[in-house]
């Protein structure tokens, strides 16, 4: 189901422009790690699994003699070869289940908000497969909620967020998206069971703060692929609301969701009033992530 709602070339770029940026502190940690079980070696090889349009595939590239970044769709792979390129990075479609890479022959595998869409145990065996001896294995993700704060607003502006969290994480549930909510919920922790390795850690609850504007924030929302599900199921009564578009809303179709949604741009905008258009808010996302390390 994930795979085919990424799978057009409208939606990669609407999630590259409006998906929440990188985490450098996540990104930190990989790395900190890679370079701790590697005792600072030279690395050859990263592989970024699920890697979309390369956001964080790129990051990697200082780091690594060469990267691959593998995703099953090949609209995100085409946006990842002409936005996130470098000249030791490079793309292919692939699967998470089946790595297109020798045994022992990579160093970091690495999967960024991704790993909750994959057969897990495939992915964990196959992974183990390619590692080389003390190569690294780092799945992380955030969690699907969020914490605002903008000056004696928060209270309003999160009451409106917390519902259409709640309404997005429902529709992954009806739409063969549960095992996909589950992981993001309980922050890989199950994946992290999943892992056999001994060397193994689980780092969760890490605040993650950006400054983004309403229309960032509900970009962001838009970017999810749940939302995308949910305005595909709802077209027809989404064309009928057309006349009804919140300009402040990316692509104006937030506002076409169903009433248990309510118009969230609108409300948020009615919330900040005048400055609705100026304001960047504090936006908190909780991360996670799994680490471990073949010996
Ligand atoms: C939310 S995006 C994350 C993309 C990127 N890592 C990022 O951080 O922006 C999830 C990606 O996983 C990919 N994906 C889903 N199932 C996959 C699978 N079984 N094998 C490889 N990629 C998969 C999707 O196509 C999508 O690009």
């Amino acid at each position: 189901m994930a795979a085919q709602v990424f799978n057009t070339m409208p939606f990669s770029l609407l999630y590259h422009k409006y998906m929440i940026p990188v985490s450098n502190e996540v990104t930190s940690m990989v790395l900190s790690y890679v370079e701790e079980k590697t005792n600072g070696r030279p690395l050859d090889m990263a592989l970024d699994v699920g890697c979309g349009t390369g956001r964080y595939t790129l990051p990697l590239a200082p780091h690594f003699k060469k990267v691959l970044g593998i995703d099953i769709c090949d609209s995100q792979i085409n946006v990842a070869k002409r936005y996130n390129t470098a000249n030791n990075v490079s793309y292919m479609v692939a699967s998470a289940e089946r790595l297109p890479v020798e045994n022992n022959s990579v160093d970091l595998v690495s999967s960024g908000l991704a790993a909750h869409f994959f057969t897990i145990d495939k992915f964990v065996n196959e992974s183990v497969r390619v590692l080389k001896t003390n190569g690294c294995l780092a799945a992380h993700g955030y969690h699907p909620s969020s914490e605002i704060e903008y000056r004696d607003l928060s209270h309003g502006l999160n009451t409106v967020m917390s519902e259409m969290w709640d309404t997005l994480c429902q529709q992954a549930y009806t739409t063969g998206l549960s095992e996909a909510a589950d992981h993001m919920l309980n922050q890989y922790h199950t994946i992290y069971e999943t892992i056999d390795l001994k060397d193994k850690k689980w780092i969760k609850d890490i605040p993650v703060k950006y400054q983004m504007s309403i229309s960032e924030i509900f970009g962001f929302a838009r970017s999810l692929c749940t939302c995308q599900i949910l305005l595909e199921k709802n077209e027809k009564e989404a064309k009928q609301l057309l006349a009804q578009t919140d300009k402040s809303v990316p692509f104006g179709l937030l506002t076409l969701l169903p009433a248990t949604l309510h118009r969230p741009g609108k409300r948020m905008r009615d919330i900040l009033g005048e400055e609705a258009d100026s304001a960047q808010l504090n936006f908190y996302i909780k991360h996670y992530c799994v680490l471990a390390c073949k010996h």
